[in-house]
């Protein structure tokens, strides 16, 4: 058994992973709807039926087996900007520009939000967030209903990423006038790695490896950085 403290740190990461699903399924449409080419809007059809189906796995997880949790208390500023508002945001921006018409402004709006939405939120987010899932299993040698989820959530999230990363490249190779901007977010994003994994290790009563988490962490941003030819 968990103890309290153990209990509260698995779920603040859990809570975490369910806002996050939530997030990015409610914003995906947008990008959708702007994205012109015909088999990438197919892919993303099946991907806002994939992130819609993530965010029903962490509800019932939470309903079926920690009861009532109240998700939201955990979005700490480090995590509520870069999950919830700065991505809505970044998704109105691209519904303004398609219904304005504005297709100056598109091009910019759909390179930033794949930026964010792939190149962080996807890329160096939840893609670190697994490991954590992996460590505390091997730790612990609980939870593998929830690791099992993990894993399938997990290879779906690969493919969104190849694509997401395929396409940030794509973009930035058209527009080189955005590939600042873009650096720009990936550079502030990487500041607040410590920050991110800080929230989750303290405290640790799970005692899992901090640094190495924030180690992936680092990797994987450092990674989407090439793959979107940014260094
Ligand atoms: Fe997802
Ligand atoms: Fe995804």
């Amino acid at each position: 058994m968990l103890t309290p403290d153990q209990r509260e740190q698995l779920i603040k990461t859990c809570a975490l992973f369910y806002e996050g699903e939530v997030s990015v399924s409610d914003t995906l449409a947008w990008f959708m709807l702007a994205v012109p080419d015909l088999d990438r809007r197919m892919f993303l059809s099946t991907q806002i039926f994939e992130e819609v189906k993530h965010a029903e796995f962490f509800e019932r997880y939470f309903q079926e087996v920690c009861g009532k949790v109240d998700t939201s208390a955990y979005l700490v500023p480090e995590y509520r900007g870069v999950l919830l508002d700065e991505l809505r945001q970044r998704g109105e921006t691209i519904g303004r520009a398609l219904t304005t018409g504005q297709n100056g402004d598109l091009s910019l709006a759909l390179v930033m939000f794949t930026a964010h939405y792939m190149g962080i939120v996807e890329g160096v987010m939840a893609v670190t967030g697994y490991d954590f899932f992996d460590d505390l299993l091997a730790k612990t040698g609980m939870f593998p209903q929830l690791h099992e989820g993990i894993r399938m959530i997990r290879s779906d999230e690969g493919r969104h990423l190849t694509h997401g990363m395929d396409y940030l490249r794509e973009l930035l190779e058209q527009h080189p006038e955005h590939v600042a901007p873009v650096r720009e977010l990936f550079i502030s994003e990487g500041m607040k790695i410590p920050a991110r994994t800080d929230f989750i290790f303290t405290p640790n009563p799970l005692g899992l490896d901090r640094d190495r988490i924030q180690a992936i962490s680092y990797a994987h941003h450092e990674q989407r950085m090439r793959e979107a030819g940014l260094s």
